[in-house]
């Protein structure tokens, strides 16, 4: 009768509304094959970044870090680190010892950044900086200190050694002016000198290289180090007679890889979809880091937000109706995705989540929602984000001529951190599509920073022990 008719039509609106929101998420999950496919690209532009008549025209720069040896335990000292560059900036004192009580001791305080200081002027910027050492060294009650230095700066640098390092381009939002194409160790210098006080700034570290110099204090087989927070970036240590850029062709040295530019030439233009070119389009670097912004921490939120918005308009969520938060850039912070996403909550808990962002309209139906459209935005992240790894331990396995690799990757940033699944993600895709490199993760307590230290402390005993 009637009746069933009216049921026959509402389960048919309910199979159309499903099949719209399917159809809109399919455009976000990759297939094994299409992930290879990122893999044999990253592959690829590895090659190109190596090699001297590629390495203009490639995306993935491979910097040479002039980091070459790991610490062996024989350091020691009293060291300064920064880390500039992730979710906080920190001034470090690290203490490291050596022999059978071999340790590093750490002591750090956090400081903001404030907006001004990262879109004003470089030497803001930087004064800034040597203000907060000053701040730092007085309240370790070490006022006039004149310490070693190691300072991570966790931007694209083009270095020729280890205490130089000219920025190529900011990312992640940064845009400070007058400091591209600079050297951010004399803008330091600089810096330090109008304040009248004296620091030997040894050496420049990107943030991967710091995580992977400290799981390599404690692993030998870590030759890997990953970054996925605000941005994302790896670092390993590749053979001399590979690296085009660098004379001499013993041993290994340490590459910042600078993966986030992947793409930028188009090498993803066939997975990107519109939420992608929403996001690029708003962003501080448009057309720039594309990798980076499909997979890191800093922009996950938008992609989100931008397909809740395509949602709504198409009247398949919070009952078409499209509010003034949704509206905003940024209020899907990448903590609220880790939240939604947590096993532990119920589906109450996600709209309250919602409401808290002023989502407020939510039924039950749009809340299963959301955690979908988390949960696939950060799972094609992972896949991405592993793919590219497979293309790093595949390509030092092959380096090596080796028909298995065991290796260790070090890892640090608080998407990896804290997100509940995204890791699981990563290391299955690595998994599968590298299935001849056995790898295994350690995170990295304070990589960054601590790492700056034992880089230095390399350097300071190298130096004193007149090698170089
Ligand atoms: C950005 C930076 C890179 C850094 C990464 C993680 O991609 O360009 O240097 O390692 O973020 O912080």
């Amino acid at each position: 009768g009637k009746g069933a008719a009216m049921v026959t039509a509402v389960a048919f609106r309910l199979a159309i509304q499903h099949a719209g929101r399917q159809r809109i998420l399919d455009a976000l999950r990759l297939s094994q094959e299409q992930l290879l496919d990122v893999k044999r690209r990253m592959g690829e532009e590895m090659n190109r970044g190596l090699a001297k008549e590629s390495h203009d025209q490639a995306t993935v720069k491979m910097l040479p870090t002039f980091v070459r040896s790991m610490p062996d335990g024989t350091e020691s000292g009293e060291f300064l680190a920064l880390d500039l560059g992730g979710t906080n900036f920190r001034v470090l004192l690290v203490r490291v010892r050596r022999g059978k009580r071999r340790s590093v001791e750490m002591h750090n305080k956090i400081y903001a950044i404030p907006q001004e200081a990262m879109q004003g002027t470089g030497e803001e910027l930087f004064d800034h900086i040597v203000h907060c050492i000053a701040d730092f060294l007085e309240y370790m009650g070490m006022k006039g200190a004149s310490l070693p230095l190691g300072f991570t700066f966790s931007f694209p640098c083009h270095q020729s050694k280890l205490d130089q390092g000219i920025l190529l381009k900011w990312t992640k939002g940064f845009k400070a002016t007058g400091c591209e194409g600079e050297d951010v160790v004399t803008l330091l210098k600089d810096a330090i000198y109008r304040r009248e006080f004296d620091l030997d700034v040894v050496a420049v570290v990107n943030d991967t290289v710091g995580t992977m110099m400290t799981c390599g204090y404690e692993d030998p087989l870590c030759e890997v180090g990953l970054i996925v927070g605000t941005g994302t970036n790896v670092c390993y240590m590749e053979e001399m007679q590979n690296m085009e850029l660098v004379d001499g062709s013993e041993g290994k040295m340490c590459v910042n890889m600078e993966w986030g530019a992947f793409g930028d030439h188009g090498e993803l233009d066939d997975f990107s979809t519109d939420f992608d070119k929403a996001v690029d389009e708003h962003s501080a670097n448009p057309g720039k880091q594309t990798y980076e912004k499909m997979i890191s921490g800093m922009y996950l939120g938008e992609i989100v937000r931008n397909v809740l918005l395509e949602f709504t308009t198409k009247g398949l969520l919070f009952r078409g109706k499209l509010s003034e938060r949704l509206k905003t850039r940024g209020i899907f912070e990448t903590k609220f995705l880790s939240q939604i996403e947590s096993d532990r909550l119920a589906l109450r808990q996600v709209r309250s989540i919602l409401q808290h962002l002023g989502l407020t309209s939510s039924t039950c139906d749009d809340s299963i929602l959301v955690k979908e459209v988390c949960s696939v935005v950060a799972c094609r992240a992972a896949q991405l984000c592993g793919a590219g790894l497979a293309a790093v331990v595949d390509k030092i396995r092959q380096n090596r001529n080796l028909p298995e690799l065991k290796i260790t990757v070090g890892v640090d940033g608080t998407l990896y951190k804290l997100h509940p699944h995204f890791s699981n993600f990563m290391h299955e895709t690595v998994r599968d599509l590298a299935p001849q490199c056995k790898v295994t993760f350690i995170q990295s307590e304070d990589g960054s920073g601590k790492g700056a230290a034992l880089i230095t402390a390399v350097a300071c005993r190298i130096r004193d022990a007149g090698q170089c």
